[in-house]
């Protein structure tokens, strides 16, 4: 039997039992309270508040300028939207990173003012004291390896990351760390397939890959650019499932004709 049809509300066990039952999860970006409403209601499992809000709702070049306060908002709007899926949210750029104690109050800030179920962090041995302190709380913590855009400046680009051997070997030895210290999952984001792969069987945590193949146990895409609301992002492991940019600049250029020729609003239209 099915383990996420059974569940009301999905938990960080339900993710576990997906994972041990072969049940691939899904996972999808909200950062309002309408879309999200919609994602949840559609039957997704988790929902994560990226800070890729930072690109998608404010127009920032990085993930880097969104603030703390920013990502609360966005993650209590979802959280009043939402009946089943697991809330992620990520800690925002500065807020965990070299020092533990801030971590932990970031995080702590997160869980009680939004009332989200869970952080993610980016980075692995570099930053395992502030997990490790925020795990100490009792708060569920997703780890995220790979490409890491927080760390865009780093890396010079947005290519695929761990193609080289040490880097790889990096990447599996904090996946592992990762595990050990008690994350509940995991996001690969933009390796190569193959060794995405050998992390989701090695390691028995939910790996959830973005770019990173079919060989893992479950896939996330930011929500905008799945439903081609974005039409200016065209990486390789998108899937687009709608045109959204095309449908919305049709409907608005019918209002815009209705209105200039006065078809809007009709008599049935108006008290
Ligand atoms: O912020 C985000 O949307 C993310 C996903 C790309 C995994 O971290």
């Amino acid at each position: 039997m099915s383990v996420h049809k059974e569940v009301k509300k999905v938990t960080t066990h339900v993710l576990q039992e997906m994972k041990a039952n072969g049940e691939k999860i899904s996972m999808l970006t909200a950062y309002d309270y309408s879309l999200a409403r919609i994602v949840d209601d559609a039957g997704i499992d988790v929902i994560l508040v990226g800070d890729s809000a930072s690109n998608v709702m404010a127009g920032h070049e990085t993930t880097l300028p969104i603030t703390l306060d920013q990502m609360i908002y966005h993650a209590s709007s979802v959280i009043r939207a939402i009946d089943r899926a697991l809330v992620v949210v990520d800690l925002p750029f500065g807020s965990y990173q070299g020092n533990s104690r801030s971590a932990l109050e970031s995080a702590i800030r997160i869980m009680k003012e939004s009332g989200a179920h869970s952080v993610k962090l980016e980075g692995g041995s570099e930053v395992i004291e502030s997990i490790s302190r925020i795990l100490s709380a009792g708060i569920p913590v997703m780890g995220h390896l790979g490409l890491t855009p927080q760390s865009i400046y780093k890396f010079g680009t947005y290519t695929v990351r761990a193609k080289e051997e040490e880097e790889a070997e990096k990447l599996i030895a904090d996946a592992k760390l990762l595990e050990e210290k008690g994350c509940f999952a995991l996001v690969l984001e933009k390796i190569p397939a193959k060794l995405a792969e050998k992390v989701a069987k090695e390691i028995t945590i939910p790996i959830i890959g973005i770019g990173a193949g079919g060989g893992v146990d479950g896939q996330v895409l930011v929500l905008h650019d799945m439903l081609g609301i974005n039409n200016e992002f065209n990486p390789r492991f998108l899937r687009k499932y709608n045109n959204l940019y095309e449908q919305i600049i049709s409907s608005i250029t019918s209002y815009i004709d209705d209105v200039r020729s006065s078809d809007f609003p009709n008599d049935k239209e108006q008290y």
